[in-house]
């Protein structure tokens, strides 16, 4: 068994890794997708980097970070996703930057239709509407079957590229916070691209959750965030835009205060959070020293497949990811197929078996309960959840 695999299995290993974090008493928190935790040594480092940042004020910011230590910040952070620096810009989260990248995508014409399907994020669905009132391209909108197979979601784009030959571009989600899809993005670029179709990729919840090599995905364009599985504070993000595509996005409602050659103009200038970008190096330390994602992602998966293991057959119960090792990762939806109402077994969750996790509308497969555990749950509250989940149904 590979070490990861070992290693997720180990209650007293996380038990001991868990300790490293201050949890609130309250709920088992099986809704860990919204944002992760900082460890307690990058709490400490934070409000270090938040002192030193008020005492010192723009004397620091002027001379040391600015042109030093942001720098040395984003070369890391590229290190850490396997890309050149020059191919990445930090933001403040997933949204804004997938919002840059689609605002000022400069490469459409009226008439042009652009993609996108039931699973991706709301902002995203959002800004790729707004194309068609602003730059006059009509929106395509695709649903995938359910259940879903590495197959399927392919031919469902492969269909939609041949029925729609103005398509342009389109939005892709890794993987999707409404059931925990991870989308075959490899397959699905190939595919585009063989018909010359931009992607424009969200990947905020695939960073840190499992491993993948940014620069061989066949991604010309990306937007992601740090403060789900990296463990960084909340409010940054960064995106990618691959070297030889730079040209193909405007410098952001004339943005210049970068040279039109430096990807940092492709986003909006503002004042960032400056104590959280100070705080990366350690988290990126602390990442890397656990394994970083592939370890990460063992344990998730491991927990995602303890309980979907003990309810998948049960009548009443439908998983909404299937078991492809390619298409799953720690975070899974499911339904109650005998109660219409979802949220009102999200309460139910939590006021009979203290569980706290969040219902999810909008996939075309309809309503359903979505469970992310996190680093700091251990196979004892997912069994807890497997008995609720037979109880319940
Ligand atoms: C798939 C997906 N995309 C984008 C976002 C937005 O991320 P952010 O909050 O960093 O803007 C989220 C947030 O949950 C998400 O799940």
């Amino acid at each position: 068994m590979p070490d990861n695999t070992r290693r997720a299995r180990d209650e007293a290993f996380w038990h001991t890794f868990a300790d490293r974090y201050s949890v609130e008493p309250g709920p088992v928190n099986l809704e860990n997708g919204y944002f992760g935790r900082m460890s307690r040594t990058v709490v400490e480092e934070y409000q270090r980097n938040i002192e030193l940042i008020n005492r010192s004020n723009s004397v620091h910011v002027r001379q040391r970070f600015e042109q030093g230590e942001s720098l040395q910040i984003r070369a890391q952070l590229a290190e850490l996703v396997g890309v050149p620096a020059e191919t990445i810009a930090l933001t403040r989260n997933a949204s804004d930057g997938l919002q840059s990248l689609i605002r000022n995508y400069n490469r459409l014409t009226p008439g042009d239709q652009v993609l996108m399907c039931d699973l991706e994020y709301d902002t995203v669905k959002g800004a790729m509407r707004w194309l068609a009132r602003n730059r006059g391209v009509e929106v395509i909108e695709i649903e995938h079957p359910h259940p879903a197979s590495f197959d399927s979601l392919l031919a469902t784009y492969r269909e939609a590229f041949v029925r729609y030959p103005r398509l342009k571009l389109m939005a892709l989600t890794h993987v999707t916070h409404r059931t925990g899809l991870v989308m075959p993005v490899l397959a699905i670029a190939a595919a585009a691209k063989e018909l010359g179709i931009d992607v424009i990729l969200d990947g905020a919840h695939a960073l840190g959750q499992f491993e993948f090599n940014l620069d061989k995905l066949g991604i010309a364009f990306a937007g992601y965030n740090l403060h789900k599985w990296i463990g960084a504070p909340l409010t940054l993000g960064f995106i990618y835009i691959a070297p030889e595509r730079l040209t193909d996005i405007d410098p952001d409602m004339g943005e210049m205060h970068f040279p039109i050659t430096d990807i940092r103009a492709r986003t909006p200038y503002s004042t960032p959070n400056i104590p959280a970008l100070l705080t990366l190096p350690l988290v990126f330390e602390e990442h890397r020293a656990m394994g970083g994602s592939a370890a990460k992602g063992a344990r998730l998966n491991y927990l995602r497949n303890r309980w979907v293991s003990a309810v998948r057959e049960l009548p009443g119960i439908e998983v909404m990811t299937p078991d492809d090792p390619r298409l799953y990762c720690g975070i899974t939806s499911m339904r109650f197929t005998r109660h219409a109402d979802q949220q009102s077994m999200v309460e139910r969750l939590l006021k009979d078996y203290n569980l706290f996790t969040v219902a999810r509308s909008g996939a075309a497969s309809g309503p359903c309960i979505r469970i992310t555990p996190g680093l700091t749950t251990t196979a004892a509250d997912i069994d807890v959840l497997s008995k609720a989940l037979n109880e319940l149904r």
